[in-house]
C-alpha cells in the first residue's frame, strides 16, 4: 500500500517547522523534522571535538549514532540516550548542520533513517530535499519560502523574545550564507521539487499558510 506523504521543503526560517507540525497534527499523520537529524549529527560531531572537515570521522559518527525522536507537543531528541533537545535550535548547531549536510557520504548514510519515518496513516516531512530526493514519489509537495529579510526579522524577534541578545545584520548575513551553502552544494541542493506548489509566506500569517497547505491535501 502506498503510504501518503506531504513534503514541505524550503530555506531555513520560512516557517516550515511550525507549519509542518500543525498540519501533521490536523491530519493526524506522523512528522519528520529532517533538519533535526542533521542537527543531531552536528551536535555529536561538535561534542567529539571532530573538525567539520574531517569527513571520515564524521561519517563514522553518522553511522554509529543512535537517535530517538519523541514527536509530541514539542520535539524531544535523544542522541545515544542523552536528551539534546536544548542544543538543537542554536545557531552554532544550525550552521554546523549545514556544513555536515553538504557531504554526499553523510546524506547517503542518513537517507534510510529518514525513509523509515514513512508509516501509516501518513507522513508530513519537513526539510530541504524531502520532495526531490527522500520522498520523490510523495503525493503532495509544498515549497515554502519567504524573503531573506523577512526570515531574518522573524529569527531576530524570536531571539529577543527569549531574552537572547541578537544582531539583525549578523542574522541576515548568516541566513544568506546558509541559503547559499544549502542551494549550491552538489548533492541534494535546496530546490523547488518537481510538482511542488510554491507558497511565499513573506506576507502571510502562519494560519494562512496552514490553511493553504491543508487545502492542498483535502
Ligand atoms: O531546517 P533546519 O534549519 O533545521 O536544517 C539545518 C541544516 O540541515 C540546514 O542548513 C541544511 C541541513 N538540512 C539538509 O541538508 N537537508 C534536509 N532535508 C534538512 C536539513
Amino acid at each position: 500500500m502506498n503510504i501518503p506523504v506531504l513534503t514541505i521543503d524550503g530555506p531555513s526560517g520560512a516557517g516550515k517547522g511550525t507549519v509542518s507540525r500543525a498540519v501533521a497534527k490536523l491530519l493526524e499523520w506522523h512528522y519528520l523534522d529532517s533538519g533535526s537529524i542533521y542537527r543531531s549529527l552536528a551536535i555529536a560531531v561538535l561534542q567529539s571535538d571532530v573538525a567539520l572537515d574531517n569527513l571520515s570521522q564524521i561519517t563514522a559518527i553518522a553511522g554509529a549514532m543512535q537517535l530517538e525522536f519523541d514527536c509530541g507537543e514539542v520535539l524531544v531528541v535523544r542522541l545515544d540516550g542523552v536528551d539534546i533537545t536544548a542544543q538543537l535550535g542554536t545557531e552554532t548547531t544550525g550552521n554546523a548542520a549545514s556544513i555536515v549536510a553538504a557531504y554526499p557520504a553523510v546524506r547517503a548514510i542518513l537517507l534510510q533513517k529518514q525513509k523509515d519515518f514513512r508509516r501509516l496513516p501518513g507522513l508530513v516531512a519537513d526539510g530541504r530535499d524531502m520532495g526531490s530526493v527522500v520522498f520523490p514519489d510523495a503525493e503532495y509537495k509544498v515549497y515554502l519560502t519567504a524573503s531573506a529579510e523577512e526570515r531574518a526579522n522573524r529569527r531576530y524577534k524570536q531571539l529577543i523574545e527569549k531574552g537572547i541578545d541578537a544582531n539583525l545584520f549578523q542574522i541576515t548575513r548568516e541566513i544568506e550564507e546558509r541559503d547559499r551553502r544549502d542551494q549550491e552544494r552538489a548533492t541534494a541542493p535546496l530546490t523547488v521539487p518537481e510538482g511542488a506548489t510554491t507558497i511565499d509566506s513573506s506576507s502571510l500569517s502562519i494560519q494562512q499558510v496552514i490553511d493553504a497547505v491543508i487545502n492542498l491535501v483535502r
